[in-house]
C-alpha cells in the first residue's frame, strides 16, 4: 500500500444500507431534518439511509449507542446542540464526549428556538406571558425532551432569565410534546423551530416570539424576543450528522460531500427553508467547523446548564 492509500472498506463505500440514529422520537425536528437531508444523500451514495428513532434520556441514550457503534461508515447519528454540548454539563456521568468519541460529520440546519404555547394558554402576548409565569411559577408547566435536550436547554436558560422553576414535563422528542402543547395537556416549551412552523400557521398553538436577532421568513407575525420586551433571551440550536470515533477520513469526505449535495439541492433547500430551518452556509459546511462549533457550543452551555442541576 502506498502512502496515500485508502482501505478498501472505504474505497467502495458504502456497498450496504447506512443506519442513521435519530435520539429522538420519529415527528420531532431531528427526526425530520434528518429525513429531508438523508433522503437526498442516499441518493448520492447509491445505498438506502435507515433511520432508527432511538429514545430516551435526552438523547443520550442514542448518542451512548452511536459513539459505540462500529466506526465503519454504517452507523451514523444525527445529533444536535443538546446531545453534543447541553448534556455535558448537565451529565457528570455521560458516557462519552462529543469532541473526544465523535468524529464531526456535516451540520444540516440551524433551528431557531421560539417560545410556545398552548393555544389556549391566557397570555396573549410575551410580556403577558413573563408576568404570567412569574406570577404563577407553582402552577405552569413546560414540555421539553429529557434533561439535555434542546426544548429543556433552551428552557432552563429562558426559565432561570424569568427566575421562574415550572414543573417540567418530559417527552421522547418534542413531536409527542407538540401533540400534548396541541392537545392542551401542557402549557408551554421552547422548541426548534421546525417542529412548530405547521402548528403555528395552523393555529393550534401560540407562538410569542423566537429567541434570534431577526425574525424568521416563515413565521413573517412571530415577534422577535428583542421585539417582544425579552432581549436577553437568544437561543438558536442545529442538527449535525456525526460518526463514531475513528471512522476513516475517506468515508467522512464521502458523507460530508453527499451531505453538501443535498444542502445545496433546491427541492431539500425549500424544504428546510419552509420549516424555518437556517440553511448553514459553505464556510460551516466542513467536518472542522462542526467540531468548532461543538467545542464552542460547550463551551457557551456549560456555565448556563451548570447551576441548573
Ligand atoms: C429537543 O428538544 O432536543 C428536540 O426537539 C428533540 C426532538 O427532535 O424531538
Amino acid at each position: 500500500l502506498g502512502a496515500f492509500a485508502v482501505p478498501a472498506s472505504a474505497q467502495n463505500y458504502p456497498t450496504r444500507t447506512i443506519t442513521m440514529i435519530v435520539p429522538f422520537a420519529a415527528g420531532g425536528p431531528t427526526d425530520v431534518v434528518s429525513r429531508i437531508v438523508t433522503a437526498h444523500m442516499a441518493q448520492t451514495l447509491g445505498q438506502s439511509i435507515v433511520i432508527e428513532n432511538v429514545v430516551g434520556a435526552g438523547g443520550t441514550t442514542a448518542t451512548t449507542r452511536a459513539a459505540r457503534a462500529a466506526n465503519d461508515g454504517y452507523t451514523l447519528i444525527t445529533g444536535h446542540m443538546g446531545t453534543h454540548a447541553a448534556s455535558v454539563p448537565l451529565y457528570p456521568k455521560l458516557a462519552y464526549h462529543p469532541e473526544k468519541d465523535f468524529e464531526p460529520v456535516a451540520l444540516l440546519a440551524g433551528t431557531p428556538i421560539l417560545i410556545l404555547a398552548r393555544k389556549d394558554f391566557p397570555p396573549k402576548d410575551l410580556k403577558e406571558f413573563v408576568a404570567y409565569v412569574k406570577a404563577n411559577a407553582e402552577k405552569v408547566n413546560a414540555a421539553h425532551a429529557g434533561i439535555g435536550s434542546v426544548s429543556h436547554a433552551s428552557c432552563e436558560l429562558l426559565n432561570s432569565i424569568l427566575g421562574v422553576k415550572p414543573v417540567g414535563v418530559p417527552f421522547n422528542g418534542t413531536g409527542p410534546a407538540m401533540n400534548a402543547l396541541v392537545a392542551g395537556q401542557v402549557d408551554y416549551m421552547c422548541d426548534q423551530i421546525v417542529n412548530a412552523v405547521p402548528q403555528i400557521n395552523a393555529g393550534t398553538i401560540k407562538a410569542y416570539a423566537v429567541a434570534t436577532p431577526e425574525r424568521n421568513p416563515s413565521l413573517p407575525n412571530v415577534p422577535t424576543t428583542t421585539e417582544a420586551g425579552l432581549p436577553a433571551f437568544q437561543a438558536q440550536a442545529w442538527n449535525a450528522i456525526f460518526a463514531p470515533k475513528g471512522t476513516s477520513p475517506a468515508i467522512i469526505a464521502t458523507l460530508n460531500a453527499a451531505a453538501i449535495k443535498a444542502l445545496d439541492d433546491e427541492n431539500v433547500r425549500k424544504r428546510l427553508l419552509d420549516l424555518g430551518s437556517v440553511i448553514p452556509a459553505p464556510v460551516n459546511r466542513t467536518p472542522e467547523a462542526l467540531a468548532t462549533l461543538v467545542k464552542n457550543e460547550i463551551a457557551k452551555w456549560t456555565p448556563v446548564l451548570k447551576p441548573a442541576t
